[in-house]
């Protein structure tokens, strides 16, 4: 009787260990895009001269998905938000690369994004997921529940 007990919970032990190594495994190799956030945050231009300049990317820390945001000054005037999450494994995107160059890279494998999000060489399988945003005489009012995930380029 005993003997049976036993090999019933290792049974159930081994089981258990099946499930939660597939679970386990399974979530390391699908690309984790960002959980979905509600509301707005705003961004002052004033308080980032930095983006004066078509051509900019900035980082900001956002006080509603509590990471960070890239906002960037397309050539063409638009400004636009992404999440800084990148779409391989969720590295941080860098907005600052050499002087001149207007790409976001991914410091982790090398992934690389214009000032769009659309993204120009991989490994990420997709481009960054953008916020919609619209300005608001200095402000840009950046709508977290209102995004773009785009796969590939
Ligand atoms: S996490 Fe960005 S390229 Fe891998």
């Amino acid at each position: 009787m005993l003997q049976h007990q036993v090999r019933k919970v290792s049974e159930i032990l081994l089981a258990s260990t099946l499930v939660w190594m597939i679970i386990g495994c399974k979530s390391k190799v699908e690309p984790q895009f960002p959980p979905e956030a509600e509301g707005t945050t705003v961004v002052l231009l004033s308080d980032h001269w930095k983006l004066e300049q078509p051509g900019a990317a900035i980082s900001v820390k956002d006080t509603v998905l509590h990471r960070p945001l890239i906002i960037t000054h397309t050539r063409d005037g638009k400004y636009h938000a992404f999440d800084a999450w990148c779409p391989h494994t969720g590295c941080p995107v860098s907005t600052s690369p050499a002087p001149g160059v207007e790409n976001l890279e991914c410091p982790c494998h090398s992934s690389s994004f214009d000032l769009e999000g659309t993204v120009q060489k991989g490994p990420s399988p997709a481009s960054l997921v953008e916020f919609a945003l619209e300005v608001r005489g200095d402000s840009l009012v950046i709508d977290l529940s209102n995004r773009t995930v785009r796969k590939g380029g």
